[in-house]
């Protein structure tokens, strides 16, 4: 080391602060600092001199610049070593807590535990656009427009053609477009359709979708899957049926009833009396549907099923009218917690 850069290496380790550092910075590499005055002086040096000198002032630059670093480094530490030397912690302090906490939403709590039990089965949690194309939301689910299936889902049209969706189906082919099979899937999500409000529904809802496709899927796999579902949902004794049903979507289509989870099958007034209530649709994806998607029907075969969070939480709940879940009313969504 030239004894140019020893002194200045010297002077930058015995600084004392970043002050003073500072300082030493500028004094050795700012503007008029005396490595950059040296640098500057090789362009004025006869040709053959000035690689050499050019290296030599490089050299200096270098083992300033890494003084200064390291300086810098051992400076912060003694900082940080000083601030925390005087913080003496006390573990049996009391803790000051707050008097209210959040908590999850009944609905959004109701759709974690299905995401849960899905996810322990192996499927991933997907999301999808709310806003869609009539292609993803009818047409490739074997809904042209003039099929009398639209009318089962009065629709919201938005200027230009595309609508807010009407069902989770809508990311059946939109995943399948995207995946080769295995494909292993829930999507929940909000949809929307043109209804009068009641106590059963609104015009604004939360679905959760599903969808298998894998080589030798068949219709006691649906059952197994939304047994399990239903189990862990309602309970160990739940039982499920499945009903004929018709979606254009799948073939065979079925309806999904389970025990009630009130009178636990004996009859009341949530299920009508009837032991069961019905909580949503499924089927075995139609070939077409496969084929939208870009999936052979010839090798593959699949299930899907949906169904809306809120009816599940208001059955499990006792809550007699859905609307209560999205009214500003702490009262209510307090009993939750
Ligand atoms: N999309 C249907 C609805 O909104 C529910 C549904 C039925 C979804 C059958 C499915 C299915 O995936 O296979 O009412």
């Amino acid at each position: 080391m030239s004894s140019d850069a020893k002194e200045a290496v010297a002077a930058i380790t015995a600084a004392k602060n970043p002050r003073e550092l500072e300082q030493l910075r500028v004094r050795y590499l700012g503007r008029n600092g005396s490595v950059t005055r040296e640098l500057r002086r090789v362009g004025d040096l006869p040709p053959d001199k000035r690689a050499a000198a050019g290296a030599a002032a490089n050299q200096i630059r270098k083992q300033v610049e890494s003084a200064l670093t390291q300086a810098e480094k051992k400076l912060q530490q003694q900082q940080y070593e000083g601030e925390t030397a005087s913080i003496t912690l006390d573990v049996t302090a009391p803790v000051d807590t707050p008097d209210a906490f959040g908590h999850a939403h009944p609905v959004m709590s109701l759709i974690d535990d299905v995401v849960r039990i899905f996810w322990q089965m192996g499927f991933s949690v997907i999301d999808g656009p709310e806003i869609e194309t009539e292609w993803y939301n009818f047409e490739a689910l074997n809904i042209p427009a003039d099929h009398p299936a639209r009318d089962m889902q009065d629709t919201f049209y938005l200027e230009g053609g595309n609508l807010p969706r009407t069902h989770t189906s809508n990311l059946q082919v939109r995943y399948m477009e995207k995946h080769q099979p295995p494909i292993r899937i829930v999507t929940p999500g909000k949809v929307y359709r043109n209804e009068d409000e009641d106590q059963r529904h609104s015009w604004q809802f939360y679905q959760l979708e599903g969808l298998v496709v894998d080589k030798g899927i068949t219709l006691a796999d649906l059952k197994g899957t939304l047994l399990a579902m239903m189990k862990g949902l309602l309970g160990e004794d739940t039982q499920i049926k499945l009903l004929p049903n018709y979606f254009p979507y799948t073939e065979p289509s079925v309806e999904l009833h389970a025990t009630c989870v009130i009178c636990g099958g004996k009859g009341c007034k949530m299920c009508s009396h009837t032991g069961w209530l019905e909580l949503g649709g499924a089927g075995m994806v139609h070939p077409q549907v496969l084929r939208n998607g870009g999936i052979d029907p010839e090798v593959y075969s699949g299930f899907a099923f949906g169904f809306g969070p809120e009816r599940i939480a208001a059955i499990k709940h006792g809550v007699p009218d859905v609307r209560e879940f999205w009214r500003p009313n702490l009262n209510f969504l307090e009993q939750f917690e």
